[in-house]
């Protein structure tokens, strides 16, 4: 397989500046040692009992930081659909958030391959999540309710679907082969979209009613919510 060329200035060697923050990071660590008394600076062998105690709550602190910033960018993805409410609208939106990151792919030179990249690797998690919800919940829920059979081909284009995305991902991104195939994928995907949109989707809600629409919303949020 070729290999991508890449333009785009984003793509650069690590800088060296980060190399020299952790050298004199070491070497303030190796100082530190080599001044520390070892019975403590005041005799009492409490300093190496505090500076474990600062490292444990830095430690803890970070992880709390790090737990944030994980709930900050699930809350973050979440958002296209958690607030929709109804598991239906929840659908709608973020079909309408793919089709954005289509508009902005297509707009795209063939020289911008790192933002196709991006670009790419943002549909996929955006479609990852939205074909687990559907799978693990709209489609059960579509046998249960009478449409075994619509279900199975529904489920069945989505295999499709990872197909372009792994296509994509392994073509280069600096011609024209890859924004045909884009374009194809979209013409496809726009179809399953339609067909969920317009007609089963539009009937399972009918069947449902307000309860079951409730419950099966419920569920939906909760499993997108794994996957954000
Ligand atoms: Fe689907
Ligand atoms: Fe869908």
């Amino acid at each position: 397989m070729a290999t991508t060329t890449t333009s785009d200035s984003n793509e650069g060697p690590a800088k060296p500046t980060a190399r020299r923050a952790s050298r004199a990071k070491s070497s303030a660590t190796q100082h530190e040692k080599s001044d520390r008394p070892s019975n403590g600076a005041n005799g009492n062998g409490h300093d190496h009992a505090f500076g474990t105690g600062a490292m444990v709550g830095a430690a803890a602190a970070g992880l709390i930081a790090g737990l944030a910033a994980t709930i900050g960018r699930k809350a973050a993805v979440q958002a296209v659909s958690a607030f929709s409410g109804d598991w239906f609208d929840s659908i709608k939106a973020e079909h309408q958030a793919a089709r954005k990151i289509f508009d902005k792919l297509e707009a795209t030179e063939n020289s911008q391959t790192a933002k196709r990249g991006l670009l790419l690797m943002q549909l996929k998690h955006a479609l990852a999540k939205h074909a687990f919800e559907e799978e693990n919940v709209l489609y059960p829920s579509l046998r249960d309710h009478g449409d075994p059979d619509q279900a199975d081909h529904l489920n069945h284009e989505h295999g499709y679907v990872k197909q372009y995305l792994f296509d994509l991902e392994h073509m280069p991104r600096n011609n024209r082969a890859w924004t045909d195939k884009i374009v194809e994928f979209r013409a496809e995907l726009e179809k399953h979209m339609r067909e969920e949109e317009e007609s089963i989707f539009p009937s399972l809600h009918e069947k449902l009613g307000p309860k079951g629409n409730g419950e099966l919303s419920a569920a939906f949020n909760r499993e997108g919510f794994k996957l954000a």
